[in-house]
């Protein structure tokens, strides 16, 4: 909840992770993982041997339990809500479903610019309620020293999802639409823009401190048509986000979009592996935060070099105040859990300023 002016303000305003999105200096770098919750984890595998994803994504309780839980085993320093980010395309017409080798599918995706009006309106949250609920009870569960975030997928991203009917190597459909017909594509992602800007401030509403845009497929473009086809979006989303929520972009896949990532909005840019940190820094400019960006693979080491590697990023940020660490993309599967936790003590302890 937020608190009124004359009551003590709640402590995540203070905890490492807001002050870092806030660009203000901390006693320690920050760092949280993205999927730090997920199959990698065996307390994870226990309740998914019991439900399906999506049922899971479904149950609140469930929802905000698996995150606790991994949030306490790894010692963190914020948690993001659990669900996914295709849930937000049932309620405007697609019918998801995750299988067990493919991941997920769309049964009726869109393929042709007449298609387009398939994907309808997000009128009202309501039909995500389940996904609200699921922010307040992580929210109530988690300490008052920890920040929640709240997540949504990028419009090109879930426009992508939308066309494509699930992952993809190529991309080549979502171009073929865009380039066909750029008239149509400009349509629907001012509809996802709209209806991911309703759904990150319902999140923030019900208690999230921050929200992430996860733009994980837009490095198939070029800066030129990411400039075109996908930033007047995106910022269209940042521009109307509830202000007192710092919000994160990330984008992975290619270094070249980093300028423009940052130019079409988020405090905070997140980035992956592909680009030094200090280039990356560079590149952003200094009034923005930073989250990254260690490769998720040098978690299949040891933890000497898993330490190594952190230290590495760390001096690439070299002390500065807004840096959050974070991998450059979500934990592998096969992770041994303990390396999860040997990073995030060697982040603490290297990263610690002692104020
Ligand atoms: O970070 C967290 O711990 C919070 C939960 C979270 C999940 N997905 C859980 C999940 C978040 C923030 C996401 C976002 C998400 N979902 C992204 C963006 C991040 C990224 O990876 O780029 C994307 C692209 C998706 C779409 C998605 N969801 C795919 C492609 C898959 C299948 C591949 C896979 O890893 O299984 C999922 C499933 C998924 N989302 C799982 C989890 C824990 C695994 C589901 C299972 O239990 O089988």
């Amino acid at each position: 909840m937020t608190s009124s002016s004359w009551a003590t303000p709640p402590l995540w305003n203070q905890s490492p992770l807001m002050r870092a999105a806030r660009g203000e200096p901390a006693d320690r770098v920050p760092v949280w993982l993205m999927r730090q919750a997920g199959r990698y984890m065996a307390e994870y595998r226990a309740v998914r041997q019991k439900t399906t994803f999506l049922e899971l994504c479904r149950n609140p309780d469930l929802c905000a339990e698996v995150m606790l839980v991994a949030v306490e085993r790894l010692g963190v320093d914020a948690a993001i809500l659990f669900s996914d980010l295709l849930p937000i395309l049932e309620p405007m017409g697609l019918k998801l479903e995750f299988t067990a080798g493919e991941g997920p599918v769309i049964h009726n995706p869109i393929r042709t610019p007449d298609q387009v009006d398939r994907l309808c309106e997000l009128e009202s949250i309501e039909p995500l309620e389940y996904i609200i609920e699921a922010v307040r009870k992580t929210r109530a569960g988690l300490s008052e020293r920890l920040p929640l975030i709240g997540f949504a997928g990028a419009p090109f991203t879930l426009a992508s999802y939308a066309i494509e009917g699930g992952s993809s190597r190529s991309h080549v459909r979502v171009k073929s639409l865009m380039y066909q017909d750029p008239g149509a594509f400009a349509a629907l992602m001012a509809r996802l823009a709209r209806a991911v800007t309703r759904y990150l401030n319902a999140q923030i509403d019900a208690g999230a401190q921050l929200v992430q845009l996860f733009d994980s497929w837009v490095g198939c473009l070029g800066p030129d048509d990411y400039r075109r086809f996908v930033l007047p979006h995106s910022r269209a989303v940042f521009a109307s986000l509830r202000p007192h929520a710092p919000a994160i972009h990330f984008a992975t896949g290619n270094p070249a979009l980093v300028p423009l990532v940052a130019e079409a909005g988020g405090a905070v840019i997140g980035v992956d592996w592909r680009i030094r940190l200090d280039d990356a820094w560079k590149a952003i400019g200094p009034h923005k935060a930073i989250q990254g960006n260690l490769d998720p693979a040098v978690l299949l080491s040891t933890p000497a070099e898993i330490r190594r590697r952190a230290r590495e990023v760390l001096d690439q940020a070299g002390g500065r105040p807004g840096h959050i660490f974070n991998l450059g993309h979500g934990v592998l599967p096969n992770t041994p859990v303990e390396n999860v936790i040997a990073l995030v003590d060697a982040v603490h302890e290297l990263g610690s300023r002692g104020k």
